[in-house]
């Protein structure tokens, strides 16, 4: 959750200061661009040069450099920002925290900032339970700010009690689970399908098409991206994801259909994107068929359709999205499908446009909603068309 986000980590006068060295390292381990802010007292206890090697980036200690006189600005500091981690914080900063105070460069980002701004203490164990300082921890939190609190223990002061900053490892994930949590398909279940499936005609022949898995794939790490827990059922495909834990890999539509079959009831969200084979050989050979002297006929059966079934078991909470590609007619046959499906969005790809459809890294679709309405989208990478789709779907949930 970390990847790619754009974070500050203020660093207060405390000793465990030492700690921010670790969790630059898991941040950026994660991920993460991070910019570290010393305060003047927390550049006492660790060096903006060990930070500044972790981090691979430079380390902001005040306003403007004397010798060369570059100005750091705190308004682009606290925008760049996706969220700001102060740990160690000081009962000081705390206390700067809750009144507006604005004295170094932190605090300054700290008021520019309009990011999500988590805090992770460290100090005495009298300290800590100071009213001052409780009263200064509701204040902030009633600001909006989130508190990662102390653990007990050992404290540098050779007392033991509530005050040691949470460790490097608690922080990341407790950052990562608050990152998770305030995305809009957090903890929903969804699935996807993708890529083609083959139907075996022999033991070494099969009946397929054209499907990369792009479109799938990519549909899938957008939904992941979103937070959902996404089970993508994959046809054979050369595609590789990154973000999705749970991929069921299938060769023929029967297999296909199985693994839906078994998921969708649990699931929130199905977008069928898989190019179901229609038919298959009504036999297999068990052996290699041999050349003829004639012309060999193949008799095919019908797959089940398996969008159809899902559709006629669709739950009112359940959200199923399914394709249309088409050659001709195109918007008729996407609503028939839409209706006969029981769908709730049809994609419609159309083979007449240009970089659409199979293979390729682009796709140009239409979406249409229940109440058929339709909406047109311009040419676009798969990533960029995955996202559409994805908007398309949060549009129904809200
Ligand atoms: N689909 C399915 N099972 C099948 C065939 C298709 O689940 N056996 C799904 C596809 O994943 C897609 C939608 O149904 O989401 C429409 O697929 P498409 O091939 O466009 O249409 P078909 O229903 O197969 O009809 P036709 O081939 O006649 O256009």
């Amino acid at each position: 959750m970390l990847k790619n986000k754009n974070i500050i980590l203020g660093v207060c006068g405390s000793i465990a200061a030492y700690k921010s060295a670790f969790l630059v390292r898991l941040l950026v381990k994660a991920g993460a661009n991070v910019k570290v802010i010393l305060t003047p007292d927390g550049a006492n206890f660790i060096t903006p040069l060990t930070l500044a090697t972790l981090s691979k980036n430079p380390v902001y200690t005040q306003y403007f450099e004397e010798e060369s006189g570059v100005w750091s600005n705190h308004v682009e500091l606290g925008l760049w920002a996706d969220l700001i981690i102060i740990a160690p914080i000081s009962a000081n900063t705390l206390a700067k925290l809750a009144t507006g105070i604005c004295d170094n460069l932190l605090t300054a980002v700290y008021l520019s900032a309009k990011c999500p701004v988590y805090v992770a203490p460290a100090m005495d164990l009298d300290m800590w339970k100071h009213e001052s300082t409780q009263f200064n921890i509701d204040r902030i939190t009633a600001f909006g700010n989130v508190v990662i609190s102390p653990g007990s223990g050992e404290l540098a002061s050779g007392l033991f009690g509530e005050g040691r900053m949470a460790e490097p490892e608690e922080i990341v994930s407790f950052l990562d689970n608050s990152i998770k949590k305030l995305m809009p398909l957090f903890g929903k279940k969804v699935m996807v399908t993708a890529g083609p499936t083959y139907e075996a005609i022999d033991p070494v022949r099969f009946i397929g098409n054209h499907s990369s898995g792009k479109m799938g794939f990519a549909i899938a790490d957008e939904l992941a991206k979103l937070g959902a827990d996404v089970t993508l059922v994959a046809g054979p495909s050369a595609q590789k994801s990154t973000e999705i834990l749970n991929r069921v890999d299938v060769t023929s539509a029967e297999e296909m259909f199985e693994a839906c079959n078994t998921f969708f009831e649990n699931t929130f969200i199905t977008v069928m994107c898989a190019a179901v084979a229609d038919y298959k050989p009504k036999t297999i050979a068990t052996h290699k068929i041999k050349k003829q002297e004639h012309n060999l006929v193949l008799e095919l059966e019908k797959t089940i359709d398996i969008l159809t079934s899902l559709g006629k078991r669709k739950k009112d909470n359940q959200i199923l999205v399914g394709f249309a590609l088409e050659t001709n007619d195109e918007e008729t046959y996407a609503k028939s499908k839409l209706e006969k499906k029981n769908l709730d969005l049809v994609i419609l790809n159309s083979l007449n446009d240009k970089g659409a459809g199979f293979k390729s890294d682009t796709n140009k679709i239409t979406i249409f909603n229940r109440a058929l309405e339709k909406t047109v989208f311009e040419l676009k990478s798969k990533t960029e068309v995955a996202k559409d789709i994805c908007e398309a779907i949060l549009k129904i949930i809200k």
